[in-house]
């Protein structure tokens, strides 16, 4: 009997919110030098921006990106970063050993940003940072005229507010290797206090809270949530929430079922939003959602030799990974009513979808699913019935530092579904290593009718990697299916891949 996908446009989860194609620059190894900033490069502009990184990056469509970190974030200084380059000092960058020169701050990420046409996402520091620090920096920002940082900015040549309207209280305060960790009370208090200055200074602004990102065996991810969101439940918009995972133990059917984990966590954090909210204070805004504001494969480029100095956290990606990070996005939409950002750690170089050298680029296999769905999926997110066959794992790790996992009843076919005025649009990941499956999608209201274009992920192996001058998997474009007012596709998807119909 044929797998069976069943696409019903009544049964609805939510609207899919375009920030969930979101991304992330950090002051990181080469993700902003030698990445998107390269000053004196025959592939930069007269301002150091890398051409052809730019390109790329603008093909992933991201809509919002977070910046400068992370854990950089933590003893990060934003004054550091303005004015005269010549001017600014060179500091000790202590989360990743690097020499920070801050010829890139605020002003440059900016200007950036508007180039890749996306929405600014600040986090400031609520480690070795004060809360007056974080307030002086949105009235840089955001604050027309009169005050001191407003005029600073003036001053330094831009005269219009940036109008920044999504700030992160902090970056994974949970994580006992952050610069200036707290307890979750302890944090609670600042955050409040940060936020009620931010906002003074600037009311419309979105607050995002750092949620869990510690899951550690000895951690308790959830309790440090409740505390957070019982604290902080009137006052902020979002809760952030981090997830690497990786095939340490080289499993490839673990290892495709890890986004299941992020979804289990997901509807954890949801029920504690739930909770929260019967006696929050909101006034007429919405409920917390929840911001995915990190999420990556990371497992090889870790260690105190990857994972410090210039050149940090350099993955490669191949064929499985491209994979998982469709697991991931297809995650996303299928919580659409309570995930509504989202954003892949990091954009260049560092655990990252393009990898430069001096004298190029490539784009790696991560890029692909994201281009895709960045460019192709919203709309409502529909509640669709997979009908096909499964599997367990044994016990594994998901990531390194995190706790292991069993994952039971882990359907092939991964799927999620949209529709947008007339158009469904369905994502699938086939987690069968060596079979297709063959797969009747139902419709169950209205009919399928015209031309439905078909979209590709695959490689030759489940390790292939792209390269300088090689691309072994990339997006293939298919024959389109061309329909006839039927209730019934059938379908192949193909062996370890990823298909957009
Ligand atoms: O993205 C790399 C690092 O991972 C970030 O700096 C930190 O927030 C997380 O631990």
């Amino acid at each position: 009997q044929n797998a069976r996908i069943k696409i019903d446009v009544d049964r609805t989860i939510g609207e899919v919110d375009k920030n969930i194609y979101g991304n992330f620059v950090e002051h990181l190894g080469r993700c902003v030098y030698g990445g998107i900033y390269e000053e004196n490069s025959p592939l930069s502009d007269e301002n150091g921006i890398r051409l052809d990184v730019l390109d790329a990056v603008k093909e992933l469509n991201v809509s919002i990106t977070r910046y400068p970190g992370g854990n950089f974030v933590s003893n990060y200084n934003w004054k550091d970063g303005i004015g005269p380059k010549d001017d600014r000092p060179a500091r000790m960058e202590l989360a990743w050993s690097r020499l920070e020169s801050n010829h890139f701050g605020t002003d440059e990420f900016m200007a950036y940003a508007k180039r890749m046409g996306t929405e600014p996402y600040f986090s400031v520091n609520m480690g070795t940072g004060t809360i007056k620090e974080a307030q002086e920096w949105v009235e840089y920002c955001n604050v027309k005229s009169g005050p001191y940082y407003a005029e600073l900015r003036k001053k330094n040549g831009h005269e219009e507010p940036y109008n920044i309207k999504y700030w992160s209280l902090g970056n994974e305060m949970d994580g006992f290797w952050q610069m200036g960790h707290l307890n979750a009370e302890d944090y609670s208090k600042k955050a409040r206090e940060a936020a009620k200055l931010m906002k003074l200074t600037s009311p419309e602004i979105k607050l995002i809270a750092a949620g869990s990102s510690n899951y550690r065996p000895n951690a308790d991810p959830n309790e440090w949530n409740e505390k957070v969101l019982h604290e902080l439940r009137d006052v902020i918009d979002y809760l952030a929430l981090h997830m690497y995972v990786g095939n340490v133990e080289n499993n490839y059917y673990n290892f495709v079922s890890s986004p299941l984990v992020l979804e289990e966590r997901t509807r954890v954090v949801k029920g504690l939003i739930d909770r929260e909210m019967e006696n929050a204070d909101r006034g007429n805004r919405p409920p917390i959602y929840i911001a995915w504001d990190e999420y990556n494969i990371w497992y090889r480029a870790r260690g105190e030799e990857t994972m410090a100095g210039t050149k940090a956290l350099e993955e490669r990606y191949n064929l499985e990974d491209a994979l998982v990070i469709s697991g991931f996005l297809n995650a996303f939409i299928r919580n659409a009513d309570i995930v509504k950002m989202a954003n892949m750690a990091q954009l260049v170089n560092v655990i990252a979808p393009i990898f430069t050298s001096e004298k190029g680029m490539f784009k790696q296999t991560i890029f692909y699913p994201i281009q895709l769905f960045a460019n192709n999926v919203k709309g409502t997110s529909l509640d669709v019935h997979v009908d096909c066959e499964t599997y367990d794992t044994g016990e594994f790790f998901i990531g390194l530092g995190e706790s292991t996992t069993i994952q039971k009843d882990v359907p092939f076919l991964d799927v999620s579904a949209t529709y947008n005025n007339g158009e469904v649009i369905v994502c699938v990941m086939n987690r069968n290593k060596d079979k297709a499956i063959t797969t009747d999608l139902l419709c169950q209201e209205g009919i399928f009718d015209g031309e439905f274009e078909v979209y590709e992920i695959n490689g030759s192996d489940i390790k292939s990697e792209n390269d300088f001058g090689k691309t072994s998997v990339e997006t293939k474009k298919k024959s389109s299916l061309k329909v006839k007012k039927t209730d019934k596709i059938t379908y192949d998807f193909p062996a370890h891949s990823f298909t957009m119909i």
